[in-house]
């Protein structure tokens, strides 16, 4: 039965860099989703008649949330929901998933590489037709309605079993439930040489995934142990829990250091990887070898030829502003368009629509290709297997053969947590406004070369964006400082390092880079404002 309900307003419902990202009680508010959810269909003008998908990462509140957006979307007569079997999908999955079935939109619930549980993380991203999430014209429109709702629809009924696969009804509304890894695999098979990878892991090779307790398990044991034959086990941490079995599943060296000190132990296999909480991060390891995500978009774009789906011709790449500039290099060799883009996956999205790119990636272990409109972090496994399946090569070896060729971009980012909101914001602005005071000016060895903003003007729809502020120096070293767009607790300050050698590629990353971290601290006078002497995380 249809019921319309009173509501009042939150006024925090504005999406970051990725949808909304909140604390899971913020969330447990009676009415938030519910909400948000109407706010999102109000502002496109309704979903009578539509079709969208709709799933999460499986973490804390997912179970919830799903039987709330079901039954709105039943009451605002959506026409058809195709949801992840017991409420499952990842992000990758669902943009495949919402491409395959032409739908309208999309819903995944995810706090993506947060922490989940009570006291952990909740968000929902929305998705447009395009597959991608929405700009940020159209999420600045669902704030105005989420500040401005009164009432909402929902459909009164008990809760929906997804626990079958098949079809059933709420209401006028249809939902079918369906195993996403189904769609996801078939696109996979369609990208890469996976006889090429059967014969390497029978041959041998060896492998480790890291699913970190989330949604990628049950892809990843699909497809690397029972389709191409990784050994059983390889798949570790494989089974989705509500809280991560307590891990924080964000695949870097830090909160995937049991498997980082697998990979750097003698009994490590040859490859090593891990994704993140709703599956579009990956981290890449060799033996004892860490690959640098700035470094892997740019391998990865160098060696296009070796997968079948890229082989006959790539378009371009892009990078968000932040990442290293090693792309760069690999864009000019190979003479292919190339972007800047402020961070964010859905800026990525109008280049891959307008066949301006087919690549892009970020330094925060995203990676990915026009196949979908989010990043991939099974796609990126896949992407070195079967590189490693056509050269015979070992991370290691293609990663120094690359630096060889273009040189190294050493790469660190910094992040200051937890700092008040306003001596954040004011940090920021003062710096800014003292960037053009610093061209010519000597820090230590570094002598700055040019300071702006970063602008970014979309050359698709004509949108303009700023999102960071970037110190160039002369000798091709760059910091970027930005605010996350993504944090639950206060601020957090990241300041991106990069310092370029063509000469020598084994330096300790921390000690090349530590002076530029003196100087980054020294320009932004970070220790003054925040009291902070050092960075709380270094990824
Ligand atoms: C962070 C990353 C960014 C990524 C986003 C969503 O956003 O830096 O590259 O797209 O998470 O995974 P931030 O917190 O920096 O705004
Ligand atoms: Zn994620």
């Amino acid at each position: 039965m249809l019921k319309i309900v009173q509501t009042k307003p939150y006024l925090d419902q504005k999406m970051g860099t990725a949808g909304i990202r909140k604390k899971s009680r913020i969330v447990m508010q009676e009415n938030y989703i519910e909400n948000f959810v109407q706010s999102i269909f109000n502002a496109i003008g309704g979903v009578a008649g539509q079709t969208f998908v709709l799933g999460g990462d499986g973490r804390f509140y997912n179970k919830i949330a799903i039987q709330k957006i079901l039954k709105i979307a039943a009451a605002n007569g959506m026409a058809k929901m195709i949801v992840g079997q017991n409420g499952y999908i990842s992000t990758p999955a669902s943009s495949c998933v919402l491409l395959k079935n032409k739908a309208q939109g999309g819903l995944v619930l995810s706090a993506s590489h947060n922490p989940g549980g009570i006291d952990g993380d909740f968000g929902i991203k929305y998705a447009t037709a395009s597959g991608g999430q929405c700009s940020t014209a159209i999420s600045d429109k669902i704030y105005e309605n989420t500040k401005n709702i009164t009432s909402y629809k929902i459909w009164d009924a008990p809760d929906v079993d997804l626990s079958q696969i098949g079809v059933q009804k709420l209401g006028n509304m249809e939902i079918e439930v369906i195993d996403p890894v189904v769609d996801y695999v078939q696109m996979m098979e369609k990208i890469f040489d996976f006889a090429a990878i059967k014969k390497l892991f029978a041959d041998g090779f060896t492998f480790v995934f890291d699913a970190m307790n989330a949604v990628t398990g049950p892809y990843a044991k699909k497809i690397f142990e029972e389709i191409l034959g990784a050994d059983e086990g390889s798949v570790i941490n494989a089974v989705p829990l509500e809280d991560f079995g307590g891990l924080h599943p964000d695949p870097n060296l830090i909160y995937a250091s049991s498997l980082v000190r697998l990979m750097y132990s003698p009994s490590a296999p040859d490859f090593g990887a891990a994704n993140d909480g709703d599956g579009d991060r990956n981290m890449i390891l060799g033996r004892s070898f860490f690959v640098t995500p700035s470094d892997n978009i740019a391998i990865l774009t160098d060696n296009y030829r070796y997968i079948p789906a890229y082989k006959s011709g790539i378009y371009g790449v892009a990078k968000s502003a932040a990442t290293s500039t090693a792309v760069g290099r690999v864009a000019a060799a190979l003479g292919i368009g190339y972007y800047e883009v402020p961070t964010g996956w859905k800026y990525f999205c109008n280049l891959m629509d307008s066949h301006r790119i087919t690549f892009c990636g970020e330094e925060s272990f995203g990676a990915g290709s026009s196949h979908i409109r989010e990043k991939d972090g099974i796609w990126a496994v896949l992407f070195w297997l079967n590189i490693i399946a056509a050269t015979g090569k070992s991370v290691e070896q293609i990663t120094r053969e690359h630096w060889l060729k273009y040189g190294r971009s050493y790469y660190v980012r910094h992040d200051y947590e937890g700092i008040d909101i306003e001596k954040a914001n004011r940090l920021m602005a003062d710096l800014e406004a003292k960037l053009p005071e610093l061209a010519g000016k000597t820090f230590g060895s570094f002598t700055v070369s040019k300071a702006e903003p970063f602008v970014y003007n979309d050359p698709v729809d004509g949108s303009s964006t700023k999102n960071g502020l970037i110190v160039y120096f002369t000798d091709k070293s760059r910091i970027v400082y930005r605010l996350s767009g993504t944090g639950t607790n206060g601020a957090t300050l990241r300041v991106y390092l990069e310092r370029f050698d063509d000469k020598c590629f084994d330096e300790d990353v921390m000690q090349f880079l530590k002076e530029l971290a003196d100087v980054s601290r020294q320009i932004a006078e970070i220790t003054e404002r925040t009291a902070k002497e050092k960075p709380d995380v270094i990824t």
